[in-house]
């Protein structure tokens, strides 16, 4: 039997994959996609550590992430991982990774915003994918298994344990089981749901968020949804913040800055928000950056730029807007990557890991994602030791197969890539970067409404191999059911904290200093907030 099964195979996985697999675990990564295209990859702009004696510090780190998070992170998380993360760069550089060095060939840093600190290691503007690639290609050396194109259907806990889980092999069309004595959920982020506002890829859709809800997982701060002040105008092709952490200004339609530019994530897209929404542009400048110095350390943004929205970066203006970009609530762990399921584990951006709080800082995303990555893979192989396993008798597998056979007969009356499309659209309006209640009233009735409908939906591919059509149709149920616990969670938090900004409750209130948590109990969403301990 498998020891330590991981879903997904993004920065996370492959970590915990690694650092499982050299605690001699036996270790099998199932995924949705190919590793190479995972949605790590756009972390561009780099990964935060306190690497020097200079005037930066851990403490400074600590309490940077602290500020950010606006109370709602645990500080003994942030501890963890600022003071393990110089070890994590190290490790990142010993197997391979390529940072870009200084000329007394250190790992060169920059300056990223919610900080005056200079701390960000990176590799170009391709950080995420160059740690991607490094950490993929030592996995094929440690002859990890893998199992690409695998869609995850659902958990299989037996006497509140995970014991495996069941999943649409997609290239052959069927369900099968993969059971396992611990699992590891590391699939991601649940941004993409606002799927035409949005630096996510395709197949970045919050299926493990909906179906751990479905199994019983606790999950918690959904309401916060981080969203980048630089994405390109139609594609909402991310632009990193690299861009802005190398000099770059941030223009109204007067060519005046009005922002400094390294403020927080959520303060920087609002104020480019605000303008946007009185139809006015915002534009990022670069031109004084000059080519030579845009081609070593941006270079992928010149090409995206160039290609998407056909401009010459190092010689005009480039038009930008706000985008969801990050989910910083997700499934609820304990310091250990720990779920409230036994041998049920989660980390990278599927989870909530108590890191980031309301507000996450850019260059820490990779930094959680490493840290906790290995976390998770050495608890979760230390734990398969004294597993037990009594003979599963498994109903979920004939329930799995079940559930995918209905989606065959739906009608396919109402065509559901266009309700996505224009859930997509009302999510962005009435759940983006300003909310307030009647705007998420009527959203989540219409989400609701859509959810009845489902059975009228469907799919006109009746065919099993590859069936795009089914897998997209799946993502969209998931989706649904996403969108519908990010907005429950959303209302119920009446202020404004972070990314969750209310226009009904523009302030802060001390009482909801806590983390929203939600979770199914008797086929009832149930929703309170507890304490950070
Ligand atoms: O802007 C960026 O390069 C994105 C980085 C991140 O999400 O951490």
């Amino acid at each position: 039997m498998i020891d330590v099964l991981i879903i997904g195979s993004g920065i996370a996985g492959l970590t915990a994959a690694l650092s499982s697999s050299k605690n001699n675990s036996k270790v099998l990564v199932l995924s949705k996609t190919f590793p190479t295209h995972s949605q790590s990859v756009q972390a561009q702009g780099g990964i935060n550590a306190v690497l020097y004696d200079n005037d930066d510090s851990i403490e400074t780190h600590i309490e940077d992430t602290y500020k950010a998070s606006c109370h709602l992170a645990n500080k003994e998380h942030i501890k963890q991982m600022c003071q393990t993360a110089k070890e994590s760069i190290l490790w990142l550089d010993s197997i391979g990774v390529p940072f870009n060095r200084t000329n007394e060939n250190k790992i060169a840093q920059r300056k990223f915003g919610g900080t005056k600190k200079t701390r960000t290691c990176y590799s170009s503007d391709y950080t995420g994918l160059k740690i991607l690639h490094t950490l993929y290609d030592k996995c094929i050396n440690e002859n990890i298994t893998f199992k690409n194109e695998h869609l995850l259907l659902n958990l299989i806990i037996e006497e509140n344990q995970c014991v495996g889980v069941t999943a649409l092999d997609i290239k052959e069309g069927i369900v099968k089981e993969f059971l396992s004595k611990t699992v590891i959920i590391a699939s991601g982020g649940y941004a993409g749901i606002y799927s035409n506002t949005t630096t996510n890829s395709y197949s970045n859709t919050g299926d493990s968020i909906a179906i751990a809800y479905k199994a019983g997982v606790e999950l918690s701060n959904l309401e916060f949804i981080q969203f980048h002040p630089t994405t390109l105008e139609e594609s909402h092709i991310l632009v990193s913040e690299s861009a802005r952490g190398e000099g770059g200004y941030l223009l109204d339609e007067n060519s005046c800055r009005f922002i400094d530019e390294l403020k927080p994530r959520d303060e920087v897209a609002r104020a480019i928000f605000e303008r946007n929404q009185k139809n006015e542009k915002v534009y990022l400048d670069l031109r004084h950056l000059g080519l030579n110095k845009i081609m070593e350390l941006m270079p992928q943004e010149r090409k995206l730029a160039l290609e998407f929205s056909n401009i010459k970066i190092e010689e005009e203006l480039l038009a930008i807007t706000p985008a969801a970009h990050y989910s910083m609530g997700g499934i609820k762990t304990d310091i250990n990557s720990q779920t409230n399921i036994k041998n049920l584990y989660a980390c990278g951006e599927c989870a909530q890991s108590f890191i980031h709080g309301a507000n996450r800082l850019g260059g820490n995303s990779l930094l959680e994602i490493v840290t906790f990555g290995k976390i998770a893979g050495i608890n979760a192989s230390e734990a398969s030791k004294t597993a037990y396993h009594k003979n599963i008798v498994n109903q979920e597998l004939i329930k799995s197969k079940e559930e995918i056979n209905a989606l065959y007969s739906y009608p396919n009356l109402i065509n559901f890539y266009f309700e996505k499309e224009r859930i997509s659209n009302l999510l962005f309006k009435n759940l983006g970067l300003f909310r307030n209640k009647s705007q998420m009233d009527l959203l989540l009735e219409e989400l609701k409404k859509l959810k009845l409908n489902l059975k009228e939906m469907g799919i006109g591919d009746k065919t099993k191999s590859y069936n795009k059509n089914l897998v997209e149709f799946i993502e969209f149920v998931n989706m649904l059911d996403v969108s519908i616990l990010v907005c429950l969670s959303a209302l119920k938090r009446e202020e404004s904290r972070g990314s969750h900004f209310r226009t009904d409750f523009p302030a802060s209130n001390k009482d909801f200093e806590k983390a929203s948590l939600i979770k199914k109990i008797n086929e009832q969403i149930e929703i309170r907030f507890e304490d950070i301990k």
